[in-house]
Protein backbone atom coordinates (compact mmCIF):
# COMPACT_ATOMS: atom_id res chain seq x y z
CA UNK A 1 0.00 0.00 0.00
CA UNK A 2 1.30 4.09 -0.89
CA UNK A 3 3.07 5.65 2.09
CA UNK A 4 0.50 8.85 1.72
CA UNK A 5 -3.20 9.01 1.58
CA UNK A 6 -5.63 10.27 -1.37
CA UNK A 7 -5.21 13.90 0.59
CA UNK A 8 -1.68 14.24 -0.33
CA UNK A 9 -2.72 14.16 -4.07
CA UNK A 10 -6.00 15.85 -3.71
CA UNK A 11 -3.75 18.75 -1.82
CA UNK A 12 -1.03 19.05 -4.55
CA UNK A 13 -3.17 19.30 -7.59
CA UNK A 14 -5.45 21.97 -6.00
CA UNK A 15 -2.27 23.98 -4.76
CA UNK A 16 -0.38 23.45 -7.97
CA UNK A 17 -3.53 24.02 -10.30
CA UNK A 18 -3.79 20.78 -11.75
CA UNK A 19 -7.51 20.46 -10.97
CA UNK A 20 -9.90 22.51 -8.80
CA UNK A 21 -13.42 21.73 -7.65
CA UNK A 22 -15.76 23.08 -10.35
CA UNK A 23 -17.44 26.70 -10.02
CA UNK A 24 -15.50 26.81 -6.64
CA UNK A 25 -16.42 30.52 -6.66
CA UNK A 26 -20.59 29.56 -6.66
CA UNK A 27 -19.67 26.70 -3.57
CA UNK A 28 -18.24 23.99 -5.91
CA UNK A 29 -21.14 21.57 -8.15
CA UNK A 30 -21.16 18.49 -6.83
CA UNK A 31 -18.85 15.52 -8.59
CA UNK A 32 -17.37 18.22 -11.21
CA UNK A 33 -13.96 19.42 -11.30
CA UNK A 34 -12.28 21.77 -13.75
CA UNK A 35 -8.50 21.18 -15.13
CA UNK A 36 -6.18 23.85 -14.30
CA UNK A 37 -3.31 24.79 -16.13
CA UNK A 38 -0.65 21.90 -15.70
CA UNK A 39 -3.59 19.38 -15.12
CA UNK A 40 -4.51 20.10 -18.83
CA UNK A 41 -1.23 20.17 -20.05
CA UNK A 42 -1.16 16.60 -18.14
CA UNK A 43 -4.57 15.58 -19.72
CA UNK A 44 -3.22 16.65 -23.33
CA UNK A 45 0.18 14.78 -22.62
CA UNK A 46 -1.62 11.30 -21.95
CA UNK A 47 -3.94 11.52 -24.77
CA UNK A 48 -1.20 12.62 -27.43
CA UNK A 49 0.90 9.76 -25.88
CA UNK A 50 -1.61 7.35 -26.17
CA UNK A 51 -2.94 8.68 -29.70
CA UNK A 52 0.38 8.19 -30.72
CA UNK A 53 0.70 4.53 -29.31
CA UNK A 54 -2.46 3.69 -30.66
CA UNK A 55 -3.36 5.24 -33.55
CA UNK A 56 -0.56 6.36 -35.61
CA UNK A 57 1.95 3.91 -34.56
CA UNK A 58 -0.60 0.97 -35.87
CA UNK A 59 -1.29 0.60 -39.42
CA UNK A 60 -4.95 -0.32 -39.21
CA UNK A 61 -6.23 2.20 -36.13
CA UNK A 62 -7.92 4.85 -37.97
CA UNK A 63 -9.60 7.97 -36.17
CA UNK A 64 -13.30 9.52 -35.25
CA UNK A 65 -14.77 12.61 -33.46
CA UNK A 66 -18.78 11.72 -32.60
CA UNK A 67 -21.49 13.85 -31.42
CA UNK A 68 -22.46 13.95 -27.65
CA UNK A 69 -25.83 14.20 -28.43
CA UNK A 70 -26.58 12.04 -31.36
CA UNK A 71 -30.31 10.49 -32.14
CA UNK A 72 -31.99 9.30 -29.62
CA UNK A 73 -32.80 6.13 -31.06
CA UNK A 74 -28.83 5.14 -30.49
CA UNK A 75 -29.53 4.72 -27.14
CA UNK A 76 -32.51 2.68 -27.38
CA UNK A 77 -30.61 0.34 -30.21
CA UNK A 78 -27.62 -0.52 -28.28
CA UNK A 79 -29.56 -0.98 -24.85
CA UNK A 80 -28.57 1.50 -22.55
CA UNK A 81 -32.23 2.74 -22.25
CA UNK A 82 -33.63 -0.50 -21.41
CA UNK A 83 -30.23 -1.71 -19.35
CA UNK A 84 -27.94 0.86 -18.37
CA UNK A 85 -29.00 1.49 -15.16
CA UNK A 86 -27.63 0.85 -11.33
CA UNK A 87 -29.46 -0.22 -8.03
CA UNK A 88 -29.74 2.23 -5.27
CA UNK A 89 -31.17 2.72 -1.54
CA UNK A 90 -32.18 5.50 0.15
CA UNK A 91 -31.62 6.37 4.16
CA UNK A 92 -35.32 6.88 4.71
CA UNK A 93 -34.19 9.62 7.38
CA UNK A 94 -31.69 11.29 5.87
CA UNK A 95 -32.98 11.08 2.25
CA UNK A 96 -29.38 10.11 0.75
CA UNK A 97 -29.13 7.87 -1.42
CA UNK A 98 -26.52 4.98 -2.28
CA UNK A 99 -25.47 2.74 -4.70
CA UNK A 100 -26.62 -1.14 -3.56
CA UNK A 101 -23.99 -2.70 -4.46
CA UNK A 102 -21.28 -0.84 -2.93
CA UNK A 103 -22.93 -0.55 0.53
CA UNK A 104 -22.96 -4.74 0.28
CA UNK A 105 -19.67 -4.88 -0.57
CA UNK A 106 -18.65 -2.75 2.39
CA UNK A 107 -20.50 -5.49 4.40
CA UNK A 108 -18.37 -8.01 2.35
CA UNK A 109 -21.04 -9.33 -0.16
CA UNK A 110 -20.19 -9.30 -3.79
CA UNK A 111 -23.26 -7.61 -4.97
CA UNK A 112 -22.73 -6.73 -8.30
CA UNK A 113 -25.20 -7.90 -10.89
CA UNK A 114 -27.84 -8.36 -8.30
CA UNK A 115 -31.18 -7.46 -8.78
CA UNK A 116 -33.20 -5.32 -6.42
CA UNK A 117 -35.49 -7.98 -4.79
CA UNK A 118 -32.33 -10.13 -4.17
CA UNK A 119 -30.43 -6.79 -2.59
CA UNK A 120 -33.06 -6.35 -0.34
CA UNK A 121 -33.07 -9.81 0.63
CA UNK A 122 -29.30 -9.21 1.24
CA UNK A 123 -29.95 -6.12 3.36
CA UNK A 124 -32.05 -7.91 5.40
CA UNK A 125 -30.51 -10.40 5.70
CA UNK A 126 -27.01 -8.38 6.91
CA UNK A 127 -29.27 -5.81 9.21
CA UNK A 128 -27.52 -3.37 7.26
CA UNK A 129 -28.19 0.22 7.98
CA UNK A 130 -27.27 3.45 6.07
CA UNK A 131 -23.93 5.15 6.95
CA UNK A 132 -25.82 7.11 9.16
CA UNK A 133 -26.89 4.47 11.12
CA UNK A 134 -30.89 4.98 9.63
CA UNK A 135 -33.13 2.05 7.86
CA UNK A 136 -32.92 1.76 4.43
CA UNK A 137 -35.38 2.22 1.71
CA UNK A 138 -36.09 -0.88 -0.52
CA UNK A 139 -33.88 -1.09 -3.41
CA UNK A 140 -34.78 0.07 -6.85
CA UNK A 141 -33.24 0.56 -10.47
CA UNK A 142 -31.82 4.30 -11.23
CA UNK A 143 -31.02 4.90 -15.02
CA UNK A 144 -27.75 6.21 -15.37
CA UNK A 145 -27.79 8.01 -18.52
CA UNK A 146 -28.27 11.69 -18.77
CA UNK A 147 -31.49 13.10 -20.26
CA UNK A 148 -31.01 16.78 -22.32
CA UNK A 149 -33.91 18.41 -23.77
CA UNK A 150 -33.37 19.45 -27.51
CA UNK A 151 -35.11 21.55 -29.49
CA UNK A 152 -36.34 25.62 -29.63
CA UNK A 153 -39.84 25.64 -28.95
CA UNK A 154 -40.72 24.67 -25.41
CA UNK A 155 -43.77 22.26 -26.47
CA UNK A 156 -41.82 20.59 -29.08
CA UNK A 157 -38.40 19.58 -27.06
CA UNK A 158 -36.86 15.99 -27.94
CA UNK A 159 -35.41 14.14 -25.16
CA UNK A 160 -32.04 12.71 -25.78
CA UNK A 161 -29.03 11.91 -23.88
CA UNK A 162 -25.72 13.46 -23.48
CA UNK A 163 -23.78 10.14 -24.29
CA UNK A 164 -23.21 7.37 -22.04
CA UNK A 165 -19.71 5.91 -23.58
CA UNK A 166 -17.64 7.58 -26.49
CA UNK A 167 -17.87 4.46 -28.53
CA UNK A 168 -21.27 4.49 -29.98
CA UNK A 169 -20.37 7.03 -32.72
CA UNK A 170 -18.15 4.02 -33.93
CA UNK A 171 -20.68 1.64 -34.21
CA UNK A 172 -23.60 3.90 -36.60
CA UNK A 173 -20.62 4.92 -37.94
CA UNK A 174 -18.80 1.91 -38.86
CA UNK A 175 -19.97 1.93 -42.90
CA UNK A 176 -19.23 5.02 -43.59
CA UNK A 177 -15.66 5.14 -41.95
CA UNK A 178 -15.23 1.43 -43.74
CA UNK A 179 -16.11 2.95 -47.21
CA UNK A 180 -14.69 6.35 -46.80
CA UNK A 181 -11.06 4.86 -45.81
CA UNK A 182 -11.69 1.70 -47.77
CA UNK A 183 -11.09 -0.33 -44.86
CA UNK A 184 -10.91 -3.87 -44.67
CA UNK A 185 -11.26 -5.97 -41.64
CA UNK A 186 -9.36 -6.06 -39.52
CA UNK A 187 -9.49 -2.23 -38.81
CA UNK A 188 -9.59 -0.19 -35.50
CA UNK A 189 -11.48 3.43 -34.76
CA UNK A 190 -10.78 5.31 -31.65
CA UNK A 191 -12.28 8.29 -30.33
CA UNK A 192 -11.11 10.25 -26.92
CA UNK A 193 -14.07 12.85 -25.80
CA UNK A 194 -16.49 13.21 -22.68
CA UNK A 195 -18.84 10.46 -21.37
CA UNK A 196 -21.92 11.11 -19.19
CA UNK A 197 -23.04 9.00 -16.88
CA UNK A 198 -25.80 10.07 -14.00
CA UNK A 199 -23.69 8.28 -11.09
CA UNK A 200 -25.72 7.45 -7.74
CA UNK A 201 -22.54 7.62 -5.59
CA UNK A 202 -19.44 9.73 -6.76
CA UNK A 203 -15.80 10.10 -5.78
CA UNK A 204 -13.37 9.62 -4.37
CA UNK A 205 -11.68 12.93 -6.30
CA UNK A 206 -12.22 12.57 -9.77
CA UNK A 207 -12.45 8.29 -9.45
CA UNK A 208 -16.01 8.39 -10.12
CA UNK A 209 -17.52 11.67 -11.67
CA UNK A 210 -20.77 12.48 -13.70
CA UNK A 211 -18.77 14.28 -16.14
CA UNK A 212 -15.38 12.28 -17.51
CA UNK A 213 -13.07 11.24 -20.60
CA UNK A 214 -12.69 8.32 -22.24
CA UNK A 215 -10.08 6.95 -24.71
CA UNK A 216 -12.34 4.09 -26.46
CA UNK A 217 -10.78 1.83 -29.41
CA UNK A 218 -13.30 -0.72 -31.12
CA UNK A 219 -11.45 -3.03 -33.17
CA UNK A 220 -13.78 -4.80 -36.01
CA UNK A 221 -12.88 -7.98 -36.89
CA UNK A 222 -13.80 -11.69 -38.17
CA UNK A 223 -15.90 -13.36 -35.20
CA UNK A 224 -13.02 -16.57 -35.43
CA UNK A 225 -10.29 -13.65 -34.45
CA UNK A 226 -11.92 -11.95 -31.89
CA UNK A 227 -10.58 -13.26 -28.95
CA UNK A 228 -6.67 -13.11 -30.16
CA UNK A 229 -7.48 -9.05 -30.52
CA UNK A 230 -8.78 -9.31 -27.40
CA UNK A 231 -5.23 -10.95 -26.10
CA UNK A 232 -3.51 -8.50 -28.37
CA UNK A 233 -5.49 -5.35 -27.08
CA UNK A 234 -4.44 -6.78 -23.51
CA UNK A 235 -0.64 -6.89 -24.46
CA UNK A 236 -1.33 -3.38 -25.96
CA UNK A 237 -2.59 -1.52 -22.84
CA UNK A 238 0.01 -3.19 -21.05
CA UNK A 239 2.90 -2.27 -23.40
CA UNK A 240 1.82 1.46 -23.67
CA UNK A 241 1.38 1.77 -19.72
CA UNK A 242 5.02 0.23 -19.67
CA UNK A 243 6.41 2.91 -21.84
CA UNK A 244 5.30 5.94 -18.96
CA UNK A 245 6.90 3.56 -16.37
CA UNK A 246 3.76 3.17 -14.77
CA UNK A 247 5.12 0.46 -11.65
CA UNK A 248 4.38 -2.54 -13.01
CA UNK A 249 3.47 -4.62 -9.36
CA UNK A 250 0.84 -2.21 -9.18
CA UNK A 251 -1.61 -3.66 -12.49
CA UNK A 252 -3.57 -6.45 -12.42
CA UNK A 253 -6.13 -7.92 -14.76
CA UNK A 254 -9.65 -8.90 -13.09
CA UNK A 255 -11.75 -10.87 -15.26
CA UNK A 256 -15.36 -9.90 -14.94
CA UNK A 257 -18.05 -12.85 -13.84
CA UNK A 258 -20.90 -12.48 -15.50
CA UNK A 259 -23.09 -10.87 -13.22
CA UNK A 260 -20.67 -7.87 -13.32
CA UNK A 261 -20.82 -8.01 -17.17
CA UNK A 262 -22.39 -4.97 -19.10
CA UNK A 263 -25.15 -6.17 -21.23
CA UNK A 264 -23.34 -5.39 -24.25
CA UNK A 265 -20.35 -7.38 -23.48
CA UNK A 266 -19.44 -11.79 -23.81
CA UNK A 267 -16.24 -11.66 -21.62
CA UNK A 268 -14.71 -8.44 -19.71
CA UNK A 269 -11.26 -8.29 -17.94
CA UNK A 270 -10.83 -4.82 -15.91
CA UNK A 271 -7.26 -3.75 -15.61
CA UNK A 272 -7.09 -2.80 -11.83
CA UNK A 273 -4.48 -0.33 -10.38
CA UNK A 274 -3.41 -0.06 -6.72
CA UNK A 275 -4.64 3.59 -5.03
CA UNK A 276 -4.34 4.60 -2.10
CA UNK A 277 -7.96 3.93 -1.32
CA UNK A 278 -7.26 0.04 -2.37
CA UNK A 279 -7.25 -1.86 -6.18
CA UNK A 280 -9.72 -0.49 -8.28
CA UNK A 281 -10.57 -0.70 -12.10
CA UNK A 282 -9.47 2.30 -14.75
CA UNK A 283 -9.72 0.55 -18.05
CA UNK A 284 -11.46 -2.30 -19.61
CA UNK A 285 -10.71 -4.84 -22.61
CA UNK A 286 -14.45 -6.12 -23.30
CA UNK A 287 -15.30 -8.70 -26.09
CA UNK A 288 -18.74 -6.82 -27.84
CA UNK A 289 -19.46 -9.85 -29.84
CA UNK A 290 -21.13 -7.83 -32.76
CA UNK A 291 -23.60 -7.03 -30.21
CA UNK A 292 -23.59 -3.07 -31.43
CA UNK A 293 -23.23 -3.10 -35.85
CA UNK A 294 -26.66 -5.78 -35.35
CA UNK A 295 -28.31 -3.86 -33.06
CA UNK A 296 -28.25 -0.39 -34.68
CA UNK A 297 -29.05 -2.34 -38.17
CA UNK A 298 -31.69 -3.49 -36.48
CA UNK A 299 -33.26 -0.45 -35.06
CA UNK A 300 -32.08 1.63 -37.97
CA UNK A 301 -33.13 -0.34 -41.05
CA UNK A 302 -29.46 0.46 -42.43
CA UNK A 303 -27.09 -2.84 -43.73
CA UNK A 304 -24.34 -2.71 -41.57
CA UNK A 305 -22.58 -6.14 -42.57
CA UNK A 306 -19.76 -6.94 -43.65
CA UNK A 307 -18.69 -8.82 -47.12
CA UNK A 308 -15.23 -8.71 -47.93
CA UNK A 309 -14.07 -10.11 -51.47
CA UNK A 310 -12.93 -13.68 -49.86
CA UNK A 311 -15.99 -13.74 -48.43
CA UNK A 312 -19.07 -15.63 -49.48
CA UNK A 313 -21.45 -14.28 -47.55
CA UNK A 314 -21.90 -10.83 -45.66
CA UNK A 315 -21.54 -11.02 -41.70
CA UNK A 316 -21.41 -8.77 -38.55
CA UNK A 317 -17.79 -8.09 -37.76
CA UNK A 318 -17.36 -9.11 -33.73
CA UNK A 319 -15.42 -6.16 -32.02
CA UNK A 320 -12.88 -6.61 -29.65
CA UNK A 321 -12.78 -2.72 -27.14
CA UNK A 322 -10.26 -1.08 -25.25
CA UNK A 323 -11.77 1.52 -22.97
CA UNK A 324 -10.12 3.74 -20.36
CA UNK A 325 -11.01 6.29 -18.53
CA UNK A 326 -8.94 9.79 -19.15
CA UNK A 327 -9.52 11.48 -15.44
CA UNK A 328 -8.60 7.82 -13.63
CA UNK A 329 -5.73 7.18 -15.79
CA UNK A 330 -4.52 10.99 -14.71
CA UNK A 331 -5.13 9.84 -10.82
CA UNK A 332 -3.44 6.55 -11.87
CA UNK A 333 -0.33 8.51 -13.30
CA UNK A 334 -0.21 10.73 -10.36
CA UNK A 335 -0.23 8.40 -7.40
CA UNK A 336 2.22 6.30 -9.18
CA UNK A 337 4.59 9.02 -9.87
CA UNK A 338 3.93 10.77 -6.16
CA UNK A 339 6.85 10.98 -3.70
CA UNK A 340 7.81 12.40 -0.30
CA UNK A 341 11.04 12.43 2.02
CA UNK A 342 12.05 14.57 5.00
CA UNK A 343 13.13 17.06 2.08
CA UNK A 344 10.96 17.45 -0.94
CA UNK A 345 7.64 15.90 -2.58
CA UNK A 346 8.12 15.12 -6.39
CA UNK A 347 6.59 13.86 -9.11
CA UNK A 348 8.42 11.14 -10.63
CA UNK A 349 6.53 11.86 -14.49
CA UNK A 350 7.55 10.22 -16.79
CA UNK A 351 9.18 13.24 -19.10
CA UNK A 352 6.44 12.86 -21.89
CA UNK A 353 3.60 13.70 -19.75
CA UNK A 354 5.16 15.89 -17.21
CA UNK A 355 3.47 19.12 -17.99
CA UNK A 356 6.96 21.04 -18.55
CA UNK A 357 9.81 19.36 -19.83
CA UNK A 358 12.08 21.54 -18.36
CA UNK A 359 12.45 24.92 -15.96
CA UNK A 360 14.98 27.44 -16.78
CA UNK A 361 16.81 29.42 -14.13
CA UNK A 362 18.69 32.42 -14.50
CA UNK A 363 21.56 32.09 -10.86
CA UNK A 364 21.15 36.21 -10.71
CA UNK A 365 18.45 38.64 -11.23
CA UNK A 366 20.70 41.52 -11.52
CA UNK A 367 23.22 40.27 -14.41
CA UNK A 368 21.60 41.71 -17.50
CA UNK A 369 24.30 39.08 -19.34
CA UNK A 370 22.91 35.94 -17.50
CA UNK A 371 18.77 36.92 -18.00
CA UNK A 372 19.67 37.46 -21.96
CA UNK A 373 21.08 34.13 -21.97
CA UNK A 374 18.69 32.49 -20.14
CA UNK A 375 15.98 34.07 -21.88
CA UNK A 376 17.75 32.93 -24.97
CA UNK A 377 17.93 29.48 -23.92
CA UNK A 378 14.38 29.55 -23.07
CA UNK A 379 13.16 30.53 -26.57
CA UNK A 380 15.70 28.25 -27.93
CA UNK A 381 13.81 25.33 -26.24
CA UNK A 382 10.25 26.76 -26.96
CA UNK A 383 11.18 26.64 -30.77
CA UNK A 384 11.66 23.21 -30.65
CA UNK A 385 8.13 22.56 -29.10
CA UNK A 386 9.22 22.03 -26.16
CA UNK A 387 6.76 23.17 -23.19
CA UNK A 388 9.46 25.16 -20.72
CA UNK A 389 8.57 26.75 -17.90
CA UNK A 390 10.53 30.27 -17.30
CA UNK A 391 11.03 30.44 -13.21
CA UNK A 392 12.25 33.49 -11.28
CA UNK A 393 11.23 33.13 -8.12
CA UNK A 394 13.01 33.00 -4.32
CA UNK A 395 16.29 31.54 -4.88
CA UNK A 396 17.32 28.49 -6.75
CA UNK A 397 16.95 25.94 -3.64
CA UNK A 398 13.63 26.83 -3.83
CA UNK A 399 12.57 27.18 -7.66
CA UNK A 400 14.15 23.18 -7.26
CA UNK A 401 11.32 22.22 -4.60
CA UNK A 402 8.83 24.29 -6.70
CA UNK A 403 9.55 22.45 -10.01
CA UNK A 404 10.43 18.89 -8.49
CA UNK A 405 6.72 19.19 -6.73
CA UNK A 406 4.95 19.69 -10.40
CA UNK A 407 6.85 16.74 -11.92
CA UNK A 408 9.47 18.99 -14.38
CA UNK A 409 12.15 16.27 -15.03
CA UNK A 410 15.09 19.08 -15.18
CA UNK A 411 16.35 22.40 -14.36
CA UNK A 412 18.53 24.00 -16.47
CA UNK A 413 20.50 27.38 -14.79
CA UNK A 414 22.07 30.10 -16.59
CA UNK A 415 25.37 31.18 -14.28
CA UNK A 416 28.77 33.16 -14.55
CA UNK A 417 30.37 30.01 -16.47
CA UNK A 418 27.59 29.94 -18.99
CA UNK A 419 28.68 33.14 -20.55
CA UNK A 420 32.26 31.76 -20.55
CA UNK A 421 32.01 28.61 -22.15
CA UNK A 422 28.11 28.39 -23.36
CA UNK A 423 27.64 25.37 -20.98
CA UNK A 424 24.41 25.01 -18.48
CA UNK A 425 23.75 23.28 -15.03
CA UNK A 426 21.11 20.42 -15.35
CA UNK A 427 19.73 19.13 -12.91
CA UNK A 428 17.51 15.82 -12.51
CA UNK A 429 14.51 15.80 -10.44
CA UNK A 430 14.78 12.25 -9.72
CA UNK A 431 18.31 11.92 -8.41
CA UNK A 432 19.19 15.58 -7.58
CA UNK A 433 22.47 14.91 -9.74
CA UNK A 434 23.88 17.80 -11.73
CA UNK A 435 25.78 17.97 -14.61
CA UNK A 436 26.99 20.59 -17.03
CA UNK A 437 26.10 20.57 -20.60
CA UNK A 438 26.87 22.28 -23.78
CA UNK A 439 24.06 24.84 -24.99
CA UNK A 440 23.88 23.19 -28.52
CA UNK A 441 23.94 19.37 -27.10
CA UNK A 442 20.05 20.53 -25.67
CA UNK A 443 17.93 19.94 -28.08
CA UNK A 444 19.67 16.07 -28.72
CA UNK A 445 19.34 15.23 -24.53
CA UNK A 446 15.81 16.11 -24.81
CA UNK A 447 15.27 13.88 -27.48
CA UNK A 448 17.40 11.17 -26.11
CA UNK A 449 14.94 12.03 -22.46
CA UNK A 450 11.69 11.78 -24.56
CA UNK A 451 12.64 9.08 -26.35
CA UNK A 452 11.88 11.18 -29.90
N1 LIG B 1 -17.51 1.48 -23.76
C1 LIG B 1 -17.28 0.66 -22.64
C2 LIG B 1 -17.37 1.36 -21.37
O1 LIG B 1 -17.81 2.49 -21.30
P1 LIG B 1 -16.97 1.07 -18.80
O2 LIG B 1 -16.28 -0.03 -18.04
O3 LIG B 1 -18.35 1.42 -18.38
O4 LIG B 1 -16.92 0.62 -20.32
C3 LIG B 1 -14.74 2.34 -19.21
O5 LIG B 1 -16.07 2.37 -18.75
C4 LIG B 1 -13.87 3.20 -18.36
O6 LIG B 1 -14.41 4.52 -18.25
C5 LIG B 1 -13.73 2.73 -16.90
O7 LIG B 1 -12.73 1.75 -16.78
C6 LIG B 1 -13.37 4.01 -16.18
O8 LIG B 1 -11.99 4.27 -16.27
C7 LIG B 1 -14.10 5.07 -16.99
N2 LIG B 1 -15.32 5.48 -16.27
C8 LIG B 1 -16.53 4.89 -16.29
N3 LIG B 1 -17.41 5.56 -15.52
C9 LIG B 1 -16.75 6.60 -14.98
C10 LIG B 1 -17.10 7.68 -14.12
N4 LIG B 1 -18.33 7.84 -13.65
N5 LIG B 1 -16.14 8.58 -13.77
C11 LIG B 1 -14.87 8.46 -14.27
N6 LIG B 1 -14.49 7.48 -15.09
C12 LIG B 1 -15.40 6.56 -15.47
Amino acid sequence: MADFRLEDIVSLMKRRGFAFPSSEIYGGWEAAYDFGPLGAELLRNLRNSWWTFFVHKQPNIVSLDGAIISHPHVWEASGHVESFSDVMVEDTMTHKRYRADHLLEEAGVHADGMTPEEIDAQIQEHDLKSPDGNILSKARTFKLLVEVSVGTLENEKEIAYLRGETCQPMFYNFKLVKDTMRLKLPFGIAQIGKAFRNEIKVGPFIFRTREFEQIELEMFCKPEDVDEWFGKLKDMSRAWLSTLKVTDDKLRFRDQDFKERAHYNKVATDLEYEFPFGWKEFQGIHNRGDWDLRRHQEFSGQDLSYKGEEDEEAFFPHVAEYSIGLNRLMLVVMCDAYHQDEKRTWLALHPRIAPYKAAIFQLVRNKDEIVAKARSVFTQLTMTGLHVAWDARGNIGKRYLSQDEIGTPLCITIDYQTLEDETVTVRDRDTMKQERIKIQELKKYFENLLGI
